[in-house]
């Protein structure tokens, strides 16, 4: 037995010493060592030796198949680095080649304003609500009904909302607003937070108008909250999102949901308040709608209007974006044209 195992290392020997790659050696690997491998089949032979022959052959094989197992492990990292070597000289990269050109993405006019705005907002200390308190899938009693708007309102007019096929009272929501009430049946005062969104209003398109649009929403409610907080907020905001004062105007005016209201207009950037074609000659584009928090709708969702007052805007994005770059056509956001967006 001891001759066999001379015989089969020296065989293996052989075997090594022809072999040429780490293919080869896996193969004299799988031949001696393997557990069909000559070796094995010896040592399954062992049992029918004496105590003593099996102790030593048994150690012999041992012996001979870990110095079998060191010298194809040098063979192979031997074979691993030449082959590694020509691989690497044959297989040079050439850096100085151009790469492949990837068009890089970019982020969408509106989705960059809306951020912006949001930052400057939550500079001043308002946070955004989940999109839970704000779908833009809406009922009637969110959009409309806890808003204080009348029944008979020509903004529920099919001429004006769109109404769901679906759902008797279900509508695509046609101002942000909506959020003030999910946020105010959820949440005690104080309260100081921001909703943006996409809103919906039936109209004919042109250069001011789309069917639909984006607006940001903000509501402060607290103890001793006054016009002039508002005045103050919303003057701020302007400051920080447009880089440096801009001539603005309060004009008075009237929502359902508060009480006194008014508009925020900012000087036209296309003509710097001479009069064009974007403003309609005005020199001022409105930029948001406001005011003190009716108290009914105080009441509606259970906030003592005898304790706490609070202030509400409704923001629209497509104006801000168009006074900021100089824009005068709101279609252009929409018909996702290339060149345009390109320029963002
Ligand atoms: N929702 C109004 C609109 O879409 C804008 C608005 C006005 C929002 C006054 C408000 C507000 O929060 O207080 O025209």
């Amino acid at each position: 037995m001891k001759e066999q195992l001379e015989k089969i290392y020296a065989s293996a020997n052989e075997d090594l010493e022809k072999a040429k790659s780490i293919n080869d050696l896996d193969e004299i690997r799988a031949k001696y060592l393997s557990r069909k491998g000559e070796f094995n089949e010896i040592k399954k032979n062992l049992k029918n030796l004496s105590d003593e022959d099996k102790r030593i052959v048994g150690s012999l094989a041992n012996e001979i198949t870990r110095k079998l197992e060191t010298s194809i492990q040098e063979k192979h990292n031997e074979f691993y680095k030449k082959e590694l070597d020509e691989k690497l000289s044959k297989e040079r990269i050439d850096v100085t080649l151009p790469g492949k050109f990837i068009p890089r993405g970019k982020v969408h006019p509106i989705t960059s304003t809306t951020n912006e705005i949001v930052a400057s907002l939550q500079s001043l200390g308002f946070s955004v609500v989940p999109d839970a308190l704000s779908p833009e899938v809406e009922t009637e009693y969110f959009n409309f009904d806890m808003l204080n708007v009348p029944k008979d309102h020509p903004a529920r007019d099919v001429q004006d909302t769109f109404y769901t096929l679906n759902a008797k009272n279900v509508v695509l929501r046609s101002q942000t607003s909506g959020a003030q009430i999910h946020v105010m049946e959820e949440q005690k005062p104080p309260i100081r937070v921001i909703a943006p969104g996409r809103v919906y209003r039936n109209e004919n398109i042109n250069a001011r108008k789309n069917n639909f649009f984006h607006q940001i929403e903000g509501l402060y409610v607290d103890k001793d909250i006054t016009f002039g907080d508002l005045k103050g907020v919303l003057n701020e905001f302007i400051r920080i999102y447009f880089g440096a004062s801009r001539p603005t105007r309060f004009r008075s005016s009237f929502f359902p949901f508060t009480e006194p209201s008014a508009e925020v207009d900012v000087q036209c950037i296309m003509c710097e308040g001479k009069g064009c074609r974007t403003c309609s000659g005005t020199g001022w584009l409105e930029i948001l709608g406001c005011g003190m928090v009716d108290p009914n709708v105080l009441r509606g969702v259970g906030i003592d209007p005898e304790i706490y007052t609070g202030f509400a805007f409704g923001m629209g994005v497509e104006r801000l974006a168009m006074l900021k770059y100089a824009i005068d056509d709101i279609r252009l956001f929409f018909n996702n044209d290339v060149r345009f967006l390109k320029q963002f």
